[in-house]
């Protein structure tokens, strides 16, 4: 606001038709400012702008050969695996009742049949367009003209590293559909409180059976890793060790695997994305839960079959796929530190099998969730002691022990001190467990203002029924400047790029491992109320993206930071546990029609990193 100016009143002079201004009237003033009356400005023949010629996403080149990081399945099946018996079972038809008549199998299809009956999900119906594999058709080049140029840019200095993994990702339930077919068997996915009321994962984007269009179309764009991730009920519908391997799992998920390598993508596995088996706490997130969701892996029986499992698929699968992932974001799951230890011994187990005993030469890796937590001011000591404490216990009550081979944080310990006896570790135990990890994935969206609470952070932490334990420190989205963090999404993320940047130093000089960004996406406020052409035209999605891929450079090239690779989140719209409005996309899906669209950030965001290379 300029309020101690005089407003300036003039009128349009006088131009004549050979370009020279005429004097015009104006209103005297004692202005400061003063328009030049006389400028240079000139005619000439008007014509409207062409229009911009078109460029297209330029797919990736068909492979001619395949690299392998392990030996095949079938010359390490028998001495690593011992006896291992594969069958099938086939799909649930929920509007009959068990009437299978081998119930005195185990394993048959009364047993298989009555793990969905008893666990009584709602509404279960079979809306879903398909029922098997859809042959994939090519992408019209039409939908894959580059979108307008933006009116702003990016700097373009620095480059990323040879070999910088650029990928995108998505999550089995969120969005294969096809929950009950070809043997899988329930997950704590489709009970309880996260279908209560709410959208399900029973259809979502029927992937199970358009896998091969979804790679088709993430190859169209030129985009040379694919991450996805493989349900344990799917392998292995009994779950424990020692029961039948399910046949057409391990097949889908082998076709998957080649269909990737055949249009020139590299695939990274995921082994367990929230999509627990039902039977290790019988859907009750809540049980025994002190940190956020109990998925069951605090249960007794929970590593060795989690090891157990781990150890099929990596036979079946290491030999192509060269990155693993075992955790997605336990924190949320592990329900307790006894579930926090599981995942380490887990994790810690299944990485020296992959090196020591398949002798594989990839990766093999864990992936966290942490949304930085900042001092609020990072002068003051309690606020730096709180954004501390809460790294502590969102990253190092796993990563101590798994990349330093140190014991967990003191933070963590004090907090859970009731239960220190069943979750501890010994020296031994820690110096074993070191290393556990060959790269340190994290799922950045965004970052809190973290500050210590009025009555300090230790008499929090000593009080199970202060209502801010276990974490014991104020989170806000609003910065000490009273500015809100930054543009906001329809949900917790904000666009903050120089806080992404801070966390990758932090990450890097706490737990000195190469850091993967396996995760990083927004969804736009309302997108899906919008019409189509407007949901592709997804400006803010794509300035994150930039943003943030602007800031891993930075890191990389300016502070000196290994960051290995990054994974948008996510290659489509999905279920978003419980809600379909809440759209991380980089396409629209057609909830009707199956249809996918591309947005205009995933044109943005290749080409981002192309220009870079
Ligand atoms: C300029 O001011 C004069 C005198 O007030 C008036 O006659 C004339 O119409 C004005 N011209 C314009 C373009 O407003
Ligand atoms: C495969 O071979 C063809 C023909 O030699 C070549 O143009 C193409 O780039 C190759 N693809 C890859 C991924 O190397
Ligand atoms: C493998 O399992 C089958 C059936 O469960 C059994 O008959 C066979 O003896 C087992 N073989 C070994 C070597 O344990
Ligand atoms: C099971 O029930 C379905 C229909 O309810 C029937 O068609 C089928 O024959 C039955 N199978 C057996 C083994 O009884
Ligand atoms: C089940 O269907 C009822 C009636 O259509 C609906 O009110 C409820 O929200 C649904 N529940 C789930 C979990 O889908
Ligand atoms: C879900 O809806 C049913 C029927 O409307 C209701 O009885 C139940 O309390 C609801 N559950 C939750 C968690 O809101
Ligand atoms: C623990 O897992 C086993 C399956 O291995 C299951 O039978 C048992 O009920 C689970 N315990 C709890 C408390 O959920
Ligand atoms: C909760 O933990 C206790 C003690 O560890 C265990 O006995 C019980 O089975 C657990 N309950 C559930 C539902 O996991
Ligand atoms: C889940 O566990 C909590 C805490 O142990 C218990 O109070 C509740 O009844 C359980 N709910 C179900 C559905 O088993
Ligand atoms: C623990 O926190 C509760 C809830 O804020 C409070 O009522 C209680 O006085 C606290 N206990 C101690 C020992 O500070
Ligand atoms: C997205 O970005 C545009 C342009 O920067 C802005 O005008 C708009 O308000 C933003 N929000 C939504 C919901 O589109
Ligand atoms: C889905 O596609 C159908 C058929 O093209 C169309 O009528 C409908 O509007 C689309 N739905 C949305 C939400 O765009």
């Amino acid at each position: 606001m300029y309020s101690s100016v005089a407003p300036i009143l003039f009128c349009l002079g006088y131009l004549s038709r050979t370009g020279q201004s005429q004097p015009v009237n104006q209103t005297t003033s004692d202005s400061q400012y003063s328009i030049d009356w006389n400028p240079t400005y000139e005619y000439s023949t008007f014509s409207y702008y062409p229009n911009p010629s078109k460029t297209y996403a330029t797919p990736n080149p068909k492979a001619n050969s395949t690299t392998y990081y392990a030996p095949h399945y079938t010359d390490v099946a028998g001495s690593l695996l011992g006896n291992i018996s594969t069958t099938t079972w086939g799909n649930w038809d929920h509007s009959t009742k068990v009437n299978a008549t081998d119930s005195d199998d185990p394993y048959g299809n009364y047993a298989w049949t009555k793990m969905w009956e008893d666990a009584s999900i709602k509404n279960y119906t079979n809306s879903a367009l398909y029922s098997t594999t859809v042959t994939p058709t090519a992408i019209p080049s039409s939908d894959l003209i580059l979108p307008p140029e933006d009116s702003y840019s990016f700097d373009d200095t620095l480059k990323f590293p040879s070999g910088f993994i650029f990928g995108v990702a998505g999550s089995a339930a969120q969005i294969e559909g096809a929950i009950a077919d070809e043997g899988r068997t329930p997950t704590i996915l489709e009970t309880g409180t996260m279908n209560d009321n709410k959208s399900n994962d029973y259809v979502t984007n029927e992937n199970y059976y358009l896998y091969k269009q979804d790679i088709v179309r993430i190859a169209a764009m030129g985009v040379k890793y694919y991450s996805f991730t493989i349900p344990w009920t799917r392998i292995m519908p009994f779950v424990l060790p020692n029961t039948p391997v399910n046949k057409l799992g391990i097949d889908h998920y082998d076709d998957l695997i080649n269909t990737c390598l055949e249009y020139g993508i590299t695939p990274i596995a995921t082994l367990t994305h929230f999509d627990s088996p039902l039977m290790f706490n019988q859907g009750n997130f809540t049980a025994n839960s002190t940190l956020f969701n109990n998925a069951g892996y605090d249960n007794d029986t929970f590593v060795d079959a989690f090891v157990n499992y781990g150890k099929i698929v990596l036979s079946h699968y290491a030999d192509r796929v060269p990155i693993w992932i075992g955790f997605n974001e336990p924190f949320l799951y592990a329900g307790n530190a006894v579930g926090v230890k599981h995942v380490i011994q887990a994790t810690a187990q299944l990485h020296k099998f992959y090196h020591e005993e398949l002798k594989a030469t990839g990766k093999f890796g864990i992936k966290f969730n942490d949304n930085f937590g900042v001092p609020k001011d990072p002068t003051n000591e309690d606020d730096v002691a709180a954004a501390n404490r809460f790294q502590e216990l969102y990253l190092g009550s796993f990563a101590n022990a798994l990349f330093l081979g140190k014991d967990y944080p003191d933070s963590w310990k004090d907090t859970f001190s009731d239960t220190l006896s069943e979750f501890s570790f010994t020296e031994d135990e820690l110096k074993d467990i070191k290393g556990g990890a060959d790269f340190f994935g994290i799922d950045p969206y965004t970052y809190t203002v973290v500050s210590a609470p009025e009555g300090g952070i230790e008499a929090c932490a000593a009080n199970s029924s202060d209502t801010l334990w276990p974490y014991c420190v104020v989170q806000e989205e609003t910065a000490e400047s009273g500015w809100a963090i930054g543009y906001r999404s329809q949900s917790y993320v904000y666009i903050t790029p120089t806080q992404l940047r801070e966390f990758l130093n932090y990450i890097w000089d706490t737990f000195e491992a190469p850091v993967f960004v396996t995760e990083f996406g927004f969804p736009e406020w309302r997108e899906a109320e919008k019409e189509l052409k407007d949901q592709v035209f997804d400006e803010n999605r794509s300035i994150y993206y930039r943003s943030f891929m602007q800031a891993i450079l930075q890191a990389i090239n300016l502070d000196k930071v290994q960051v290995i690779g990054a994974l948008a989140w996510s290659f489509a719209d999905n279920w978003e546990f419980g809600d379909y409005t809440q759209q991380f996309g980089l396409q629209v899906v057609n909830r009707t029609t199956q249809e996918r669209h591309y947005k205009k950030s995933f044109f943005d965001l290749v080409k981002f990193i192309e220009d870079r290379r």
